[in-house]
């Protein structure tokens, strides 16, 4: 048997393992990790697109909230789990661009992993415990300005989105309270609705329905336009803080290395979601804006997420925000 003809075989055997896998593809359930803990707004995104997108796959999708470090030690682990689709990283701007600025991680956001869909971003809603002194934006800053360090803020851990818009906003409106960490924001909407914590500048997807069951109070949005689902709470700049634009986008992802194959078919299954009537619905009460279909596709979200880095190290470096 002649060299050549060895290495011929070792490389056809190898293009058929490959399309086999991928033709079988997915072979068993598929595990994404969420860095955050079960009932916040990271979880119940995925559990929208994963209610269709089990459908579409024909497997199950089992959501695994794996959390730490402000979701890093999930996004750790997909990126050190075999590259073959069968264990993903959903996850958002504070997990996949802040993170790196504020943590020494084990593993490059844009080498070590493959992009597969861009998803839906959602504003923060400014909200408040009910017992809290204040019926609006201002009367709120002025509360905290007549109590500096007394008031309590829960957000998802240091760096976490909750985290950098509650910097954001003490920045603007020169104001100083403590940050509460919780292993996601879920826990933390249940502390504020109890009482045990005074506000967080939550994603609209957390708060939304809490702030419909009247259990604690919105004050304003964190972007230009209102809600189409909630119009009855102004903007920031309506409410006397100009500027306050936070947005958390999230996106999906698998390990580096993963076929283009797979990549393909977990795309596919991603924007078939997104299209989907129910999911949409589901995303729209919830204050979450689907991006346009061609930003949909894992380039788009290649080319987006390396431009978040490029805009935010800078940034959050210079905000000296840090890891716990
Ligand atoms: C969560 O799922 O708890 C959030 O995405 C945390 C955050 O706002 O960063």
């Amino acid at each position: 048997m002649t060299k050549s003809f060895v290495i011929a075989s070792i490389a056809a055997a190898l293009v058929d393992t490959s399309s086999a896998s991928a033709q079988t593809y997915p072979s068993r359930p598929i595990t994404v990790l969420s860095g955050f803990a079960a009932g916040g707004p990271t979880d119940v995104v995925m559990r929208i697109l994963a209610d269709r997108m089990r459908t579409t796959l024909g497997q199950q999708i089992v959501i695994e909230n794996a959390t730490g470090a402000s979701g890093s030690i999930a996004v750790g682990r997909v990126v050190r789990s075999p590259a073959d689709g069968h264990t993903l990283s959903i996850g958002h701007w504070s997990t996949h661009v802040v993170n790196g600025a504020i943590y020494p991680l084990p593993y490059d956001m844009l080498t070590d992993l493959a992009p597969i869909a861009l998803l839906p971003s959602n504003p923060m809603i400014v909200v408040s415990k009910k017992a809290a002194p204040a019926s609006n934006l201002k009367e709120l800053i002025a509360w905290l300005k007549a109590n500096p360090n007394r008031v309590s803020a829960g957000t998802a851990g240091p760096g976490s989105g909750t985290h950098v818009a509650g910097v954001y906003f003490q920045r603007l409106t020169d104001t100083q309270f403590t940050f509460i960490p919780y292993r996601g924001t879920g826990p933390a909407i249940q502390d504020l609705m109890a009482g045990q914590i005074d506000l967080i500048v939550d994603q609209a997807a957390n708060s939304l329905p809490q702030v419909r069951n009247g259990t604690i109070r919105a004050y304003a949005v964190t972007a230009k336009q209102r809600l189409a689902s909630a119009p009855e709470i102004p903007t920031v700049d309506e409410s006397g803080l100009p500027g306050l634009h936070v947005s958390t986008w999230y996106g999906l992802w698998a390990p580096k290395n993963t076929s283009r194959a797979v990549i393909e078919r977990l795309s596919a299954a991603t924007i078939d979601a997104l299209a989907d009537p129910t999911v949409r619905q589901r995303f729209g009460d919830l204050g979450l804006e689907i991006p346009a279909r061609d930003q949909q596709t894992p380039e788009a979200l290649s080319a987006f997420h390396k431009a978040e880095i490029e805009k935010w190290w800078p940034i959050i470096k210079a905000a000296n925000i840090r890891g716990e």
